[in-house]
């Protein structure tokens, strides 16, 4: 797809209304600079992120998948004074890339950040909820058990938002075999019938790939 327009809408986008301060262009350049895979939230997704949180008025915010903690600052700045953000990351580099950037931004005593696999760590949430907004951005192929912990740590009114569930539309072949495809249909298919929430999905057209986000409300 020849995504040169949507791309340069989406930098007039970004340049506008979300410009990236010293602590954003650090965390890309840390990144990088370790060699970790970029897939990190675009600047204007980062700002939608921090949005909804704001609209929430959240608290306490949970994300599953950190990289070098782009999307979690973003997120971290919407929270009022006294506001916790838990961030679950496998990957011990990625924990360590990240953990510099939180300091870098003055957000080490906000972001709390729990190394290992999201659901090995997601378990022992339990008690420490409920959650004002989740943020899903780990592995694809548990993204319905990574969804169904979320609503066990949320309460009415609680936003799930979950990244790259459209996948350039490859979410479309029904018979796709790619895992993180599959993974995404299945929790595609599973809100279609959900009562606790009311889900709709985003397409995402900009600098990254073509996608899309579930914005999901508990009930
Ligand atoms: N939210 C980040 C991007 C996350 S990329 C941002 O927008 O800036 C996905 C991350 O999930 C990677 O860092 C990867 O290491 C991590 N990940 C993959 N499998 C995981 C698992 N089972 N549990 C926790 N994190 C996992
Ligand atoms: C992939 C993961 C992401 O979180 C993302 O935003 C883009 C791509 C991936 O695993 O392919
Ligand atoms: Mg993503």
């Amino acid at each position: 797809m020849d995504n040169t327009l949507f791309a340069q809408v989406d930098n007039y986008i970004a340049h506008l209304l979300a410009p990236e301060d010293a602590a954003l262009l650090h965390t890309l350049e840390t990144s990088e600079a370790a060699g970790l895979i970029p897939m990190n939230v675009s600047p204007s997704q980062g700002k939608f992120l921090q949005t909804m949180a704001l609209a929430v008025q959240a608290k306490k915010i949970l994300e599953i998948g950190t990289l070098g903690g782009y999307s979690t600052i973003w997120l971290a700045r919407a929270l009022p004074a006294g506001g916790k953000l838990i961030t679950l990351e496998a990957d011990p580099q990625c924990a360590q890339v990240a953990r510099g950037n939180f300091a870098f931004a003055n957000l080490q005593e906000v972001i709390e950040l729990r190394e290992g696999k999201a659901l090995d760590t997601l378990p022992q949430l339990a008690g420490e909820g409920p959650f004002d907004f989740v943020f899903i951005d780990a592995d694809k192929p548990p993204y319905l058990e990574y969804f169904e912990f979320a609503l066990q740590l949320s309460r009415p009114g609680t936003m799930i938002i979950c990244d790259n569930v459209i996948r350039g539309g490859l979410v479309l072949d029904p018979s796709s075999e790619d895992e993180k495809v599959r993974g995404v249909q299945r929790l595609n298919a599973a809100l279609a019938t959900d009562t606790r929430v009311s889900a709709i999905i985003l397409p995402n057209v900009g600098v990254k790939e073509f996608d899309g986000m579930v914005v999901a409300v508990v009930k």
